[in-house]
This record gives structure tokens, C-alpha cells and sequence, in this order.
């Protein structure tokens, strides 16, 4: 079980002997689930073991739930074979699409913001959710460009999609920021429009900073800015189950343990504010 006032951090082969070597201060993993998606060897021998000591989640970067000519039934049926074997706590992915027509571009790339992809995205998620058993979760990616023809913003866009689809959200609180800064919209209202009773988790990161724009690369530590987005998003939505993600200049696992007892506290303090 994972309870909304929990910590976890995204699992990397860097940490997997830390992981296994004794018992860290850490609540719960999630695995990029593509890198899981294999039919044996190392990876997933390596993924039972942990299993045993932590509580999951899955994440998966390949889905294109935005993609209009469906989601690709054989991905399916190897995301829901994984999450028979893993029985994690929730299977997530990103809203966007990766590719087309079996061509991967390994980019989350965003989708119009309009009722027409809103209804293919609804649709694919439904049929996600029908393969999975279980309610898909989908995260905000960070974007650098948006489309002139979308009619809805993006969070008025995810409360819709949570309400057709009846999906949840992982809310990446770093790539609210990113794309608020690469947009000029306001992060806070963002948070507002979206429905508290669907998020279920949340993603915490670093970005780069390269001046007129940001960057989500995953490769430093969380930010002044999203460390205080992370406190207005506690105070709006409450506990939800929190972890950092680190893809790139990955520190030793105390350093990361370290940055998400930063998390701790603020959730902490945020707790007490709302007790008072
Ligand atoms: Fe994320």
C-alpha cells in the first residue's frame, strides 16, 4: 500500500545495489515501465527482487495515448503483463504522443488542447483502462511550443479528460513550472483548475534554466520555484504520494534521499499549517 503522505523515487540501475544492499528511507519506487517490458533476464530478475522490499508504481514513456490511430495493442498487452507480474500501486503514463504509425520518436510530444482530441484521448484511455483492469494515470509533460488552434488550456484540458474518461493525474509539479515559464501562464491557476479528487501522485524534478526559456532535463536538483509550487499544490490538494525524478548526472542514492526529506518537511510544515 502507498498512502498520500508517502516519498518515493523513481528507481535507476544506478541505485539498484544501494536498493538491495539494506533497507533505504525511501516508501515506495516507481520503474520506467518500458525499461520492464522484456520477456526475462537481468532487468526483470533484478525487478522481482526489489519488488519484494518496496511497493511500486509504473510508469510508462511510450503509451501515445494522444496518438489518433489508437494505442498500440501489442504495447498494451505487454504493459498489462507487467503490471500482473509488478501489482503496483498504479500504472501511469504521459499525455501526449510519441510517434505515429509505429514510428517512435522517444519525444513526449503535446497535443491541441481541443474537444476533438480530447474525445481520441478519452477513447484511448478507456480502452487502456479496459486492458489494465484498473484506471490509467496521466501526467502534464513540460512544452516548449503550443498550438494556435486549441480551444481549452491545458488543465481545463486534463479535469475534462478526468471526467469522460474517468482517469486519474500524476501532477509533474516541475513541468507545470517549465511550461509556465515557457508560456507565460500562471502556475497557480493551473493548479486551481485542476480536480483534487483525481490526482494521485506527484512529480517532483529539475529543469535548466537557459534564460529566455527552461529546459525539463532531469538533471538537477529541484528548484527554489518548484519547491514553492510544491507547497501551493500541498495546500490545494493535500497529502498525495510525492517522488523526485532524476534521469541525467544521477548522484549517489543518499544525496537523492537527502533532497526528498526536503519534500518531507514541506509536506510537514504544510500539514500543521492546515491542522491549525
Ligand atoms: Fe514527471
Amino acid at each position: 500500500m502507498i498512502s498520500s503522505d508517502s516519498f518515493g523515487l523513481g528507481l535507476r540501475t544506478a541505485h539498484y545495489s544501494a536498493f538491495l544492499a539494506e533497507p533505504q528511507r525511501v516508501d515506495w519506487l516507481e520503474i520506467i515501465s518500458d525499461n520492464y517490458m522484456v520477456p526475462g533476464g537481468k532487468p526483470l530478475a533484478m525487478l522481482d527482487a526489489l519488488r519484494e522490499r518496496y511497493p511500486m508504481v509504473m510508469h510508462g514513456v511510450s503509451l501515445s495515448i494522444g496518438a489518433a490511430q489508437g494505442v498500440d495493442r501489442s504495447y498494451l498487452q505487454a504493459l498489462a503483463a507487467l503490471a500482473r507480474r509488478v501489482q503496483p500501486a498504479w500504472v501511469s503514463d504521459h499525455l501526449c504522443w510519441t510517434g505515429s504509425n509505429g514510428h517512435q520518436m522517444h519525444d513526449l510530444l503535446p497535443l491541441p488542447c481541443t474537444d476533438e482530441a480530447l474525445r481520441i484521448v478519452a477513447a484511448n484511455v478507456h480502452q487502456v483502462q479496459d486492458a489494465l483492469g484498473r484506471r490509467l494515470v496521466l501526467e502534464n509533460v513540460s512544452s516548449y511550443v503550443e498550438f494556435e488552434h486549441s480551444t481549452m488550456d491545458e488543465a481545463q484540458f486534463l479535469s475534462a479528460l478526468c471526467a469522460d474518461a474517468d482517469c486519474e493525474l500524476l501532477v509533474d509539479i516541475n513541468n507545470i513550472h517549465v511550461s509556465a515559464v515557457n508560456h507565460g501562464f500562471d502556475a497557480l491557476d493551473y493548479l486551481r483548475q485542476l480536480p483534487p479528487a483525481r490526482v494521485r501522485q506527484f512529480h517532483l524534478a529539475g529543469h535548466t534554466d537557459h534564460g529566455d526559456h527552461l529546459v525539463d532535463t532531469h538533471d538537477h536538483p529541484v528548484a527554489p520555484a518548484v519547491w514553492a509550487l510544491y507547497r501551493a499544490a500541498l495546500q490545494r490538494f493535500g497529502p498525495v504520494p510525492t517522488m523526485i525524478e532524476r534521469d541525467d548526472h544521477i548522484p549517489p542514492l543518499p544525496e537523492l534521499i537527502a533532497e526528498l526529506d526536503i519534500a518531507r518537511a514541506i509536506a510537514t510544515e504544510v500539514a500543521a499549517e492546515v491542522a491549525a
